[in-house]
């Protein structure tokens, strides 16, 4: 039966993509975590598929369905997703971090229930900053030649434009392709179009792409294979 009439430009490579959010845990019934959904990681595994990559989507708490012919790894954690990209990727030619992680996760787990303070007095919740696995990977190839790509969602403010704090990031990062996404105003998070702007590592503007979150996915791999 004929699995895709899609070009199968990306046949013989592996690619390794992160989707959803990262929650990290207060207590057993609560953590600290984001809106994202997970489906522009979602698309880019589908849209890799389909034209001819093999795939490992490493989802964290995803709220879509993962595509068929794709392999699954699970995460819920910063730690846990890091260390399930990082296993990955060690014979992928692609890394995708398309997934929201948390910049800081609460210092300690309680074992049970943080329950109020009988004087309502508030509680402080001491935070630590987690790893940042894009910039990991962008320090240092776990495979030579291998394509490393990162998503950015800014909004404009007093000390840039979207663009120049996606460009600011781009070379922060150390990947090879920074994908920078507008959100706010209903723009990004939990809807199925997207507004893009593809930079690469010096942050020039190599791509760009409006649409479905699947045009965006094949924009991102046009600028892939554009590299390889
Ligand atoms: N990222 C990561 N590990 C982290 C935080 C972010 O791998 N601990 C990745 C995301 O998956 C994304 C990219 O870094 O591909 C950019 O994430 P973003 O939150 O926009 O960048 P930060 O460097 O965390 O900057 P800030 O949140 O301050 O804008
Ligand atoms: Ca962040």
């Amino acid at each position: 039966t004929l699995v895709s009439d899609r070009p199968q430009d990306l046949a013989g490579t592996h690619v390794v993509v992160s989707a959803g959010g990262t929650r990290e845990p207060l207590d057993p019934v609560r953590f600290l975590g984001n809106r994202s959904s997970g489906r522009q990681g979602v698309a880019l595994a589908r849209t890799a598929h389909a034209r001819g990559a093999r795939v490992t989507l490493v989802a964290a708490n995803i709220d879509v369905p993962v595509p068929s012919g794709v392999d699954v790894v699970h995460a819920e954690t910063g730690a846990e997703l890091r260390d399930a990209v990082r296993a990955a990727a060690k014979d992928a030619d692609v890394v995708v971090m398309a997934a929201a992680v948390a910049d800081f996760r609460p210092r300690t787990s309680a074992e049970s229930k943080i329950k109020k303070q009988a004087d309502g007095a508030p509680t402080v919740l001491e935070l630590v900053e987690t790893v940042d696995i894009l910039a990991e990977l962008g320090a240092q190839r776990l495979r030579p030649g291998q394509v490393v790509v990162g998503f950015a969602a800014e909004t404009g403010d007093q000390a840039g434009s979207v663009l120049e704090h996606g460009r600011a990031k781009a070379r922060r990062k150390g990947a090879d392709l920074l994908v920078v996404n507008a959100v706010g105003d209903g723009r990004g998070f939990g809807t199925d179009v997207n507004d893009v702007t593809i930079l690469d590592g010096a942050g020039t503007v190599v791509g760009e792409a409006s649409g479905s979150k699947s045009e965006v996915a094949d924009a991102v791999w046009d600028a892939v294979l554009a590299r390889r």
